[in-house]
């Protein structure tokens, strides 16, 4: 292995910085030459690419984002550009690929690996922490606090005017964020898309909810976390169904890219110096086609496709004590 290749892919999450330096500090200490390519699978098409000192990492594992900026690529997924992408990356004289990025990335990785002979290790980087075979994905804690901080604040002002307020989270179709948000915040109700498989929530339930809970202890705030795309319209939506059902004010707050910004905070920055070194330990022993990822604290090689061929499920024990939370306001307990 003389020469590997990096790339970051999809949505950006905060510690993908801190995984790029990782895997270019390890890749100079093992003397492999690190090269960068910028936005995602478009820098394989348009042989956008530099190599990496170890001076261009410098302070930059605190930084959010990521230095070789992101994007989502169409043309890469036809034949013609992954045959595109495996010539340049052959002109370009890379032995191995690292793709850091979220499922999305890892088909585009399984796609490229059609046409390319080199090795491809994919990394876990996405706040929606939907990838299977790793308890946590890069960016997933950082994208918790950062809702958690917000909900707080919006507990706060809810709170002084006793209010009804719904708080849309990310996670595009899971609902990592949005329980563990819920949880830490106490929120009274959690609207997640693994609760309701087979359809919406009932508007109803969760009105009388609301109804219930201003019965037992007066004029009081209320908080609703909801995960995105889990209502039709999601929380403005949702929010002028339940105020007309309810007859009470219900605002929306939808929280949006800000969960992908800010400073990794330290376990994204512990996982992704993990797992950033641990590739290019990988590269260099001939591994490939494998996600690396840690499961109770110890790095994981995951072949790729079950990266996302498996549901991964959220934590039951979480999921259990957030609808006692919900039960003890349904049964009449003034908690
Ligand atoms: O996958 C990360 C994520 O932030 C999801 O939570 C969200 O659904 C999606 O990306 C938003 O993508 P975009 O920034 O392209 O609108």
């Amino acid at each position: 292995m003389k020469r590997l290749a990096l790339l970051t892919s999809g949505g950006d999450a905060p510690g993908m910085n801190a995984a790029i330096r990782a895997i270019v500090l390890a890749s100079h200490y093992f003397d492999v030459q690190p090269l960068g390519y910028r936005h995602g699978f478009n820098g394989l098409l348009e042989q956008e690419y530099r190599h990496l000192d170890t001076e261009d990492v410098y302070n930059i594992i605190q930084r959010g984002g990521t230095i070789l900026k992101s994007a989502r690529c169409q043309p890469f997924t036809t034949q013609e550009g992954a045959q595109l992408a495996a010539r340049n990356l052959n002109e370009a004289k890379v032995d191995g690929l690292i793709i850091i990025g979220g499922d999305g990335s890892f088909r585009g990785a399984e796609h490229l690996s059609r046409y390319w002979q080199g090795n491809i290790i994919g990394l876990p980087g996405t706040i929606d922490n939907d990838i299977n075979g790793t308890d946590a994905t890069i960016g997933y804690y950082t994208a918790i606090d950062t809702a958690l901080e917000s909900i707080d604040k919006v507990r706060d002002t809810a709170d002084a005017f006793e209010r009804i307020f719904l708080i849309e989270v990310m996670g595009r179709h899971a609902g990592f964020i949005g329980l563990s948000a819920g949880v830490c915040s106490g929120a009274e109700q959690v609207l997640l898309p693994e609760l309701y498989p087979d359809g919406l929530p009932d508007p109803q339930e969760l009105a009388d909810h609301i109804r219930r809970a201003q019965k037992i202890r007066g004029k009081c705030s209320y908080i609703m976390v909801m995960s995105e795309n889990i209502w039709p319209g999601g929380a403005t939506d949702l929010a002028n169904e339940l105020q007309t059902r309810t007859g009470i004010e219900c605002r929306p707050v939808i929280l949006g890219h800000v969960q992908r910004g800010g400073s990794p905070v330290s376990l994204d920055r512990m996982l992704a110096s993990k797992l950033g070194a641990y590739a290019v330990e990988a590269m260099i022993a001939g591994k490939s086609g494998i996600m690396i990822g840690e499961r109770n604290q110890q790095l994981v090689e995951v072949p790729l496709q079950q990266s996302w061929n498996k549901s991964k499920l959220l934590d039951p024990y979480l999921v259990k004590i957030q609808r006692q939370v919900f039960d003890l306001v349904k049964n009449g307990n003034n908690y």
